[in-house]
């Protein structure tokens, strides 16, 4: 493919500015890799940059209006370089960009190149079209954009350390009443067995010991094997813990319709899938799941979460609520309220409804007003974070298998994680790097755990 494609002068710097889900970071690293063939390496300083991309999130209004406030930010910091100063190209990505295009060459006439989630294997194309006039792609191509970005180097890959995203699935049919994501990603999409493994392997070549599988709905995960036969994501997951190399395995985001029998029987017989599972349920009100479209009811879930506890007990939850949806009253409120107290989350996160133009949700009655969101914003977050510490609390005076990670930030500190996604700080030697590794939880801070190694074995997850 890279043949194919305009080859741009050498020797050029890229800054990428991501916001939003990890498919944006995903997607900002394939980003990065199908600039390379090209010239461009990487920079963290956008002062150096020949290319500013910002890829952007349209999940929340906050998340939208932050890429306009950035993007007047990136031109007076262009409009002030030195007179002769070398070129530079701004471009803007991801969900914002597909959601609004035309809005923002429009509204950010500083902008050269707009392009959608869907086109980022055309980057190269569109960059060399952009020298000459502003561009704009936020078509949904038929062309297999996995298919045709190439991989990053193994010397890469190293540097980005011991944990990859991987995207198995993209886009979303599901329509919830509030939400942008099937209109700004696309009808939903699973990538070809084949094509996964292959990439699971080449992280794995290159010491990636966890790998947290994408999608917006991973869980309807429905890949093709050689055959043809579609295969579910606890099957892939089978197939992904079979490499050599592969310790751990992750997903996110689940949705609760998608928990299928196979997926749950994985989290029973496979050791390298971690015990932890992002599940969001966004309200524990009937009424209002009827009218966000989730179409299933509180029950359901509650049973849902009882199989999955049944097939793994320790399984640490987490999920995502929204407050102040149109019409909902104090008691819908409360049964959120009731609903994250009766499951114990390990962590979740919680947000104010916020209004997006074209979902079914904008139309909608008895919009919330601001303060109230605010009032049950801080309830429920007091809950959570009541939930999450508990659960923190409930882990100090095991031994749990830590994967060290990187450097703490103290010297003679490492950071790592739980299998529950803990993050656990260790007062051991930077050499432990990349080893999973007995440690016992001996304390609890706000957002983390302080453990000590046991012994320097491996261990068995
Ligand atoms: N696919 C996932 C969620 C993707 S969006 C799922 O089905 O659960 C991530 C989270 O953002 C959602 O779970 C929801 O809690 C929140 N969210 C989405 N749209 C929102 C909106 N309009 N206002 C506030 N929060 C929203
Ligand atoms: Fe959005 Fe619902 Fe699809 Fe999740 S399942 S991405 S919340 S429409
Ligand atoms: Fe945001 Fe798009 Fe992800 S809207 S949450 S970046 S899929």
């Amino acid at each position: 493919m890279s043949d194919k494609q305009p080859n741009l002068s050498n020797a050029k710097k890229v800054f990428i500015k991501t916001y939003g889900c990890q498919m944006n970071v995903y997607d900002s690293d394939r980003m990065t890799d199908a600039l390379a063939p090209h010239g461009y390496t990487p920079t963290s300083e956008m002062g150096e940059a020949d290319l500013v991309l910002l890829n952007t999130c349209h999940i929340r209004e906050k998340a939208a209006e932050k890429v306009y406030s950035e993007l007047g930010r990136i031109r007076d910091f262009r409009n002030e370089r030195a007179p002769g100063a070398k070129k530079m190209l701004i471009g803007v990505a991801g969900c914002v960009a597909q959601a609004e295009g035309e809005e923002i060459m429009a509204r950010a006439p500083a902008v050269d190149l707009v392009f959608g989630p869907q086109s980022y294997h055309r980057l190269p194309e569109l960059l060399s079209k952009a020298q000459t006039g502003r561009v704009i792609d936020t078509d949904f191509p038929e062309e297999d954009k996995f298919a045709h970005l190439p991989a990053a180097k193994k010397e890469v890959t190293i540097s980005r350390g011991l944990t990859a995203f991987l995207t198995v699935q993209e886009g979303c049919d599901k329509f919830c009443s509030f939400c942008v994501v099937p209109y700004t990603r696309g009808a939903e999409v699973s990538r070809p067995v084949a094509q996964v493994l292959a990439e699971a392997r080449g992280l794995a070549d290159a010491g990636v010991r966890e790998i947290t599988l994408l999608g917006q709905n991973v869980n309807a995960y429905h890949g093709l094997d050689e055959n043809g036969r579609p295969v579910s994501l606890g099957a892939l997951c089978h197939m992904l813990a079979e490499i050599d190399g592969i310790e751990r395995i992750r997903y996110t985001t689940s949705h609760p319709r998608d928990m299928d029998d196979e997926l749950i029987a994985a989290h029973r017989d496979l050791p390298q899938l971690m015990p932890y599972l992002h599940l969001p349920v966004q309200s524990g009100s009937d009424a209002i799941l009827k009218s966000m479209n989730r179409r299933h009811t509180a029950a359901e879930y509650y049973e849902i979460i009882d199989r999955i506890r049944t097939a793994r007990p320790d399984m640490a939850l987490s999920g995502d609520f929204i407050v102040g949806f149109p019409g909902e009253t104090d008691a819908d409120f409360q049964a959120t309220v009731d609903m994250v107290a009766k499951i114990g989350y390990a962590s979740a996160f919680s947000f104010k409804y916020s209004t997006r133009p074209g979902t079914p949700g904008a139309q909608m009655d008895d919009q919330i007003e601001e303060h109230v969101k605010a009032e049950r914003l801080e309830i429920l977050q007091a809950e959570i974070t009541r939930q999450s510490q508990q659960f923190n609390a409930g882990c100090v005076g095991m031994t749990l298998p830590v994967l060290i990670e990187k450097p703490g930030r103290n010297p003679g500190q490492v950071a790592g994680r739980s299998p529950y996604l803990q993050a656990v700080h260790i007062s051991a030697e930077k050499d432990l790097i990349g080893q999973i590794l007995p440690v016992e939880i001996i304390g609890q801070a706000k957002n983390s755990l302080e453990g000590r190694i046991v012994t320097a074995d491996r261990i068995a997850v």
